[in-house]
């Protein structure tokens, strides 16, 4: 049917639930795999894009959200806590909403992109701010969902990780079999953990006859799994994927590894010349973070390691207008015109 029921209904039989699991949603998923004609010319290979920033609250944190807080409510919990670089405690703030509970959000100070601080907002999350890092942020609330009747709604709740899967049966659902190659960004590491658990599911059961190999991509100043050290003080103008600890680190070196595939470093600069590409060539406005992904993939073709002719997707996790500053600081100013035709052409250059 062309009703789309959310991503629980739709794969039911893969996931925790049972008939009498009280289900939240706002019927994420089903995003676009976008094909993309300038990165497959660019890399000889076939590439596409699943453009998860058309989740309902703008990234693929929706997936993950739609479970943990059905979970939370068949659990009869009456608040839950996250500490987040943004979109998580977006994703929080709505679901909780939609659920009646109770949503307490923690963010590092001057860390997070507006659009993402404003959704949390509205959707009536208790927000604070932390004097330190996401990685703070994190421990400060696992530290409060020990001590206090408030349910973590991290990628540390592995209800997060079966929503998040989902994402890589879509994938498979629409090509027909698992890509050749998978790429994505690399933050705390839950969402690489959930595509490989997907992609390995498929294949267990045949839906699949293979998996992919799994791209991860940090931020060059925020790059741990690549340099095998914590990073105390990550920087990247990324800010979702500013994070120095991931928590689910030994699981994104497990799907490195089991699939053959790689976590490399990107720069800033070549972070934004992927965002500026994704949105003047492919038309996809993402967030700095969710062009990690597509600064690998051709980083990696630059250096002559991407044989072509393969099929590869790579997955931008945030919708742009999250983080609309970088689209802005990049353009020149828009100029102002009286109402008058002919100097609105020559302004033109028409
Ligand atoms: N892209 C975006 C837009 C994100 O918001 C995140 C993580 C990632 C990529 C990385 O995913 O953490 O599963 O490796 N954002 C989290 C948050 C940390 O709090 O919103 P990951």
């Amino acid at each position: 049917s062309p009703y789309w029921p959310g991503l629980i209904e739709a794969y039911r039989d893969r996931l925790p639930v049972s008939d009498s699991t009280p289900v939240v949603t706002l019927q994420e998923g089903a995003t676009p795999l976008v094909p993309a004609p300038e990165l497959s010319r660019r890399t000889g290979c076939d590439v596409y894009l699943k453009v998860e920033g058309a989740n309902p609250t703008g990234s693929f944190k929706d997936r993950g959200m739609t479970m943990a807080i059905t979970k939370a409510v068949e659990e009869g919990a009456q608040a839950v806590i996250c500490a987040s670089t943004g979109n998580t405690s977006a994703s929080a703030a709505a679901y909780a909403a939609r659920a009646g509970l109770v949503c307490a959000v923690l963010v590092p100070q001057g860390k997070i992109a507006l659009g993402k601080l404003a959704q949390a907002l509205v959707h009536g999350a208790k927000l604070l701010q932390v004097d330190g890092n996401f990685d703070d942020c994190l421990a400060l609330a696992s530290k409060l969902s020990i001590d206090y009747p408030v349910s973590l709604v991290n990628s540390v709740n592995q209800y997060r990780i079966e929503g998040q899967k989902t994402a890589s049966f879509e994938i498979v659902d629409v090509l027909g079999d698992a890509p050749d190659i998978h790429c994505l960004p690399v933050g705390n590491a839950g969402n690489i953990t959930a595509y490989w658990q997907g992609y390995r599911e498929y294949a267990a059961d045949g839906t699949a006859t293979r998996t992919p190999r799994m791209w991860g991509f940090q931020a060059a100043g925020a790059a741990p799994i690549v340099s095998g050290q914590v990073v105390e003080q990550p920087q990247t103008i990324a800010t979702a994927i500013r994070i120095g600890n991931p928590a689910s680190w030994t699981k994104a070196l497990a799907a490195r590894d089991e699939s053959g595939g790689r976590i490399d470093a990107v720069t800033d600069r070549a972070i934004l010349a992927a965002y500026r590409l994704l949105a003047r060539s492919e038309a996809v406005f993402v967030e700095p973070a969710s062009a990690a992904s597509v600064a690998g993939l051709l980083q990696v073709a630059e250096a002559g390691e991407l044989e072509p002719g393969q099929r590869v997707v790579c997955t931008v996790t945030g919708n742009g207008l999250k983080d609309p500053d970088w689209a802005i600081s990049g353009a020149p100013a828009p100029v102002t015109v009286p109402v008058d035709a002919g100097v609105a052409a020559a302004q033109l250059g028409l």
